[in-house]
């Protein structure tokens, strides 16, 4: 046993290998079946296994006529069949079923090479005699992962023996192939509940896969609310949990990833024992959304699971590195969840004995009755049938849709629009602001999202859950950006200043952090007003300062000059500098005279260069009072 850890030398190899080991493969193919409806002699009903990309009808059926490539070399469609088109059939009821063969590239490619050439569905044919297998996409890491998105016709496969049949006839040339492709056995339908349960993850690192998942649960989740608050269906979500091997327990590996002593573990999510976060962590956090959808299920309000998964995975992300029990507990502030309750149901991770929750989850791991086992994430099992195709909202919801007896399907299996109405009850979790009423939570069909809004044109920038605050051109003339303002004395003071796009400011004479500003107590701080007996005397957002006597108070300098000679000095300097305007005046009306007289055309518009200096050497010289000046020279 130890050699062959050192051999293997991830644990997370070994323990994917001791949980394979227990369930040994226990694999169901999901099908639907297939009749040929002519020529009449091969009349008869076959399985075909439903592949794991694209879009299966659930509930549906499609009648179509079968066409096999002509040219040998393009059975397999590999490569992309020529021409517009070439496959797309002329009568839209009885579109075209593409027949290829199993073999030489991803069965994604082929059914990607088959709709864009026209083919409504696609089957393919094994190139064995053996039972039916599930045709699953690519690994994520091939290149493939773009189309893959983009597949939206069905694809099936089907047996050796089957596509012989069918091959025979196409090659004789005179006789059509005439199938009806039956998805509505595919789910069963007992009742009118609809039972389904998504195998899922708190880790959001793990590449394609995660992000997939992800993006399901989010879009999904406004269909999901619904159905569960009426009672239509009744969701269970699932955590994978590994364990650790007996002689492993007390090793640094399984002390990292696992808790209650090696009973419950994850696999690192960075692949690195050293760094970012640890199995543990991540098999901590998948407790406690199991715990939120327990505790919340017990007053009958299941649905809050979905809210706490997205909001969890936008706040608190590993991305951002925000993936903490803090963070968990902000999320469950917001929603209103009881915290305490959950951390009960949780449980002590360091303790040596079962935990009841997970437990479940490693019973229910294994497949009973139709449902195989759970071993890859995300899986969606809908009335305990294994979900094939995209995961993808309006596919799933075909499939949940399909999943109730006739006739008992509610309307929103019928339509695709819905209001969700969250943002009535606690404003849906998010952020508001109590004086304005303005809200960050929106309504859309995937429930309710905290965004922070754009109102009037003034956008809010923050996290939609706890803040958001006005930024750019225009945000003071709402709530005056969230800063701080005043009135006095019919003066107006404010913290928010159009010309800095974010923050808040207190003005000059005020401190604070913008939200809440003090006047300064310029004389009580000794700031100013330090000149030899000044007398101080404070004013709101400013101060005044007397000087002795009959000084003139210089607050730039924070000096006392002289009132009466300064106003002597100040009027000499006026007087001075009127005898140098008129002078200037006089010379340059002279000038300009002798100009006109004068000066040739040429030579005019040479000085015409030197004219707006002259301009303004005056303007300097006399200051504003001369005004009238300025304006006569620019005759
Ligand atoms: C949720 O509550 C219902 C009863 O209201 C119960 O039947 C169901 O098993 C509960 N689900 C979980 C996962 O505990
Ligand atoms: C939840 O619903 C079940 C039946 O659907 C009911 O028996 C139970 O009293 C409800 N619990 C609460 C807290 O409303
Ligand atoms: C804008 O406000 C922020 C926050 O109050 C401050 O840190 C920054 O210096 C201000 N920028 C300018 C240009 O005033």
């Amino acid at each position: 046993m130890k050699s062959f850890f050192g051999v293997v030398g991830s644990l997370w190899v070994l323990m994917t290998m001791f949980v394979m080991k227990e369930t040994e493969g226990r694999f169901v193919v999901e099908k639907s079946s297939i009749s040929v409806l002519s020529p009449i002699d091969l009349k008869s009903k076959h399985d075909a296994a439903i592949g794991n990309f694209g879009v299966p009808d659930y509930g549906g059926s499609m009648v179509g006529k079968v066409v096999y490539p002509k040219k040998p070399a393009s059975t397999f469609g590999c490569s992309q069949f020529e021409g517009d088109q070439p496959f797309k059939s002329k009568l839209p009821s009885r579109p075209t079923i593409l027949l290829l063969d199993r073999g030489e590239c991803y069965f994604a490619l082929k059914a990607w090479n088959a709709q864009l050439a026209g083919a409504a569905a696609l089957l393919v044919a094994d190139f064995i005699d053996e039972p039916l297998i599930t045709m699953d996409s690519p690994e994520a890491s091939s290149t493939g992962d773009e189309f893959i998105e983009k597949l939206s016709i069905p694809s099936l496969f089907i047996q050796r023996s089957f596509a012989q049949s069918i091959k025979d006839i196409l090659q004789k040339g005179d006789q059509e192939v005439l199938l009806k492709i039956d998805w509505s056995e595919s789910v069963p339908h007992p009742d009118k509940r609809v039972e389904y349960e998504l195998w899922t993850n708190s880790n959001d690192e793990c590449g394609v896969r995660c992000d997939e998942q992800m993006n399901f649960i989010k879009n999904f989740k406004g269909h999901a609310q619904i159905l569960e608050r009426e009672g239509y269906t009744m969701f269970t979500p699932h955590y994978i949990t590994w364990y650790c091997p007996k002689p492993f327990i007390l090793s640094d590996q399984c002390q990292s990833q696992c808790i209650n002593h090696g009973r419950y573990c994850a696999p690192d999510p960075e692949q690195d024992f050293g760094q970012g976060y640890n199995g543990k962590e991540v098999v901590f956090e998948n407790l406690r959304q199991l715990c939120v959808h327990r505790v919340a299920n017990e007053t009958n309000k299941s649905w809050v699971w979905w809210d706490y998964v997205t909001d969890f995975h936008v706040r608190c992300s590993m991305k951002k590195k925000r993936y903490s029990k803090e963070c968990a507990e902000d999320v469950m502030n917001s929603l209103g969840l009881p915290i305490e309750k959950i951390q009960k149901c949780m449980g002590d991770p360091e303790a040596d004995v079962d935990n009841e929750v997970l437990k479940v989850e490693q019973d229910s791991q294994v497949g009973k009755g139709s449902r195989g086992d759970v071993t890859i994430l995300p899986t969606l099992v809908i009335n305990d049938v294994q979900y094939r195709g995209k995961l993808e909202r309006t596919s799933v919801l075909r499939a949940i849709c399909s999943g109730f007896k006739e006739t008992t399907a509610p309307s929103i299996c019928l339509s695709d629009d819905l209001e969700t109405n969250e943002c009535l009850e606690r404003n849906g979790g998010c952020w508001i602001d109590s004086k304005t009423g303005i809200s960050a939570c929106k309504d859309t069909f995937r429930g309710r999202v905290c965004e922070c809004p754009s109102v009037n044109g003034v956008q809010y920038q923050g996290d939609g859950y706890t803040t958001c605050e006005p930024v750019g051109a225009g945000r003071c003339t709402v709530n005056n950006g969230g800063c701080w303002s005043d009135i006095r004395d019919g003066q107006r003071f404010s913290a928010c200043s159009m010309s800095n796009l974010t923050g808040c400011t207190c003005p000059q004479g005020f401190r604070g952090d913008g939200q809440i500003c003090e006047d300064i107590n310029e004389c009580k701080d000794r700031t100013a007003c330090q000149c030899d007996g000044c007398t101080c005397k404070n004013t709101y957002g400013g101060y005044n300062c007397k000087c002795k006597g009959d000084k003139l108070y210089i607050a730039d300098q924070d000096t006392c000059i002289e009132r009466k000679a300064s106003k002597y000095a100040w009027f000499v300097t006026l007087l001075v500098l009127g005898v140098v305007a008129i002078a200037g005046l006089a010379g340059y009306v002279f000038y300009r005279y002798r100009l006109r007289a004068y000066m040739d055309s040429e030579i005019m518009a040479i000085m015409s260069q030197y004219m707006p200096l002259d301009n303004q050497n005056h303007n300097q010289i006399v200051t504003h009072e001369n005004e009238p000046l300025h304006q006569t020279s620019s005759v």
